[in-house]
């Protein structure tokens, strides 16, 4: 069986972590706003869509971001910076969020009801499943971002260096916000690092 027709590969081997950006290149709003609704194509547990996204692009809120960010200079460089959230209250809005696909016809209300009820009994009372579908969804959303930037054309960079609490207090997040990771998005310069090398599969790789 040939791979070589998988149009998604080329995408992942010339992404790279992207730490130099090409100061001055913004991304536009209408790239900001594809950026996030790609991101929202990645799955969730009972489709919770349990993330939200706050795009860092104004030089105010970009120092905000730089102090919470142990001062790495790449969110200033950045067009923007996305704090990606995940959300633990998501199981109780989660009626609402199914709804689009029961109008669509894709899942029946019956489903529609049974998926609440039971991330509603698996969620309510464990905060620790909550941070853990927060932080599972938010990840996915995170990666299928840096994946669609790439594939328009834009250099992009994972980030957990941040100081939550200073985070927190710069932009406002509410108790039920998460934030997970930072993901830099721009026009990288020309001195990036290339991809660094990965273990060779037959170390990371077991068949069951
Ligand atoms: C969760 C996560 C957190 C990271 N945090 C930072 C960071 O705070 N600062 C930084 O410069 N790079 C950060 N990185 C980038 C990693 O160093 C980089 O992804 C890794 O070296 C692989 O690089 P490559 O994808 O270009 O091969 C982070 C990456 C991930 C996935």
């Amino acid at each position: 069986m040939s791979f070589t027709a998988n149009p998604v590969t080329p995408i992942l081997e010339a992404r790279t972590s992207t730490t130099r950006y090409r100061p001055g290149m913004p991304v536009t709003n209408d790239q900001v706003i594809e950026l996030v609704r790609c991101a929202t194509l990645a799955p969730s547990a009972y489709n919770l869509q349990n993330w939200r996204f706050i795009a860092v692009m104004s030089d105010a809120a970009k120092a905000r971001l730089c102090e919470a960010a142990y001062g790495q200079p790449q969110v200033k460089d950045a067009g923007v910076t996305f704090i990606v959230c995940g959300t633990t209250n998501a199981h109780k809005s989660l009626a609402n969020a199914l709804q689009a696909s029961v109008d669509a016809e894709i899942i029946s209300p019956q489903v529609q009801t049974s998926w609440v009820d039971a991330a509603t009994a698996s969620h309510q009372d464990n905060p620790q499943l909550q941070r853990d579908e927060a932080f599972r969804s938010a990840s996915l959303a995170a990666m299928t971002l840096m994946i669609s930037a790439q594939g328009m054309g834009l250099a992009s960079g994972a980030m957990s260096g941040f100081d939550e609490q200073v985070l927190r207090q710069a932009f406002e997040l509410s108790d039920q916000e998460l934030p997970v990771m930072l993901v830099t998005v721009g026009h990288g310069a020309e001195n990036n690092w290339p991809q660094k090398c990965r273990l060779p599969v037959e170390k990371v790789l077991r068949f069951a």
